[in-house]
């Protein structure tokens, strides 16, 4: 890996993680809006320096994929358990990570979200050259299992490449019996989901958030103004609400119905525990290597 990819790799983690903390702090006032802060958390990436790859988050039973709407009116309550999901990237070099907090001065859900800190930090412990993937899973399992809940068996972890969120390998969740071994300057993403619930999760539909697969003919000027809006992410995910603001609701709609039609673009739709169990969750992006390098490291966090 060259320096100057490297320092944008750091770069973009350095944002990433500050960022992820800056949201956390204010999802956990109670009466804010998901709005609100996801707004903010684009604003501040760009302040910082970085570019956006991604803003999320996802509420109790939700695990992941939520983005609110102009309209959404979510506001953080009490007790709720909320996860931040941030991704910044410096020329398509992405940092991804995530945490969990518990809305106000409640502390019902300490152990669930100890449990997945605990979950990621067991598995950062094994990443090395030669580590196979399953020890991986079984780490965080464990861990998740030992507080008297389980990981979300069909989320998992995945390496990161330019540009591409997911770039081929999957680190599971649990022991899946995959003997593939990490190789020095993989750049992964460990992020265990761990719940009180069956530890599996569905789509719940309507999705909010869209990626660009492969351009293909268009017919309307709706399809084809929402690719000239989002041709330049390269592939990174697009929210609606990005769309609507420059397009209006109604053509950002019939637009995109056109463009998964005609499979150029794919939705990602809320996650949901199959039992609505709460989720908590905890991620780092890292370089593997002989003393690997966790890019997504906050000073403050304890994982
Ligand atoms: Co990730």
């Amino acid at each position: 890996m060259s320096p100057e990819i490297l320092q944008k790799i750091l770069k973009a983690g350095k944002i990433a993680s500050q960022v992820r903390r800056e949201g956390a702090v204010k999802l956990a006032v109670p009466g804010t809006s998901a709005l609100e802060v996801m707004d903010f958390c684009e604003k501040r990436i760009i302040q910082l320096g970085g570019q956006i790859a991604w803003a999320q988050m996802a509420l109790n039973e939700t695990a992941a994929h939520f983005c609110p709407d102009d309209d959404d009116k979510t506001t953080m309550k009490d007790g709720d358990v909320v996860k931040v999901d941030i991704g910044v990237h410096l020329d398509g070099y992405i940092a991804d990570n995530a945490m969990t907090i518990e809305v106000g001065k409640t502390t019902h859900h300490k152990d669930l979200i100890k449990a997945a800190q605990n979950a990621l930090k067991a598995a950062i412990k094994l990443v090395e050259p030669g580590r196979q993937l399953w020890e991986l899973g079984e780490a965080q399992y464990s861990e998740a299992e030992k507080m008297g809940f389980t990981t979300v068996r069909n989320l998992c972890g995945h390496t990161i490449d330019r540009y591409k969120v997911h770039s081929g390998v999957s680190i599971p969740t649990y022991n899946n019996k995959d003997k593939t071994e990490l190789q020095e300057d993989w750049q992964i993403a460990i992020e265990p989901f761990v719940t009180n619930g069956k530890g599996l999760i569905k789509e719940k539909h309507p999705p909010t958030i869209f990626m660009l697969e492969k351009e293909k003919g268009v017919r309307s000027p709706h399809a084809r103004k929402i690719l000239e809006e989002v041709r330049h992410l390269n592939g990174l995910p697009f929210t609606t609400r990005w769309l609507t603001r420059k397009l209006g609701k109604g053509a950002t709609a019939f637009g995109l119905r056109e463009l998964q039609q005609n499979g150029s673009v794919r939705p990602y739709a809320p996650l949901v525990e199959v039992n609505n169990g709460l989720v908590s969750q905890f991620e780092h992006s890292m370089i593997v290597g002989k003393k690997t390098t966790v890019y997504t490291r906050h000073e403050d966090d304890e994982w």
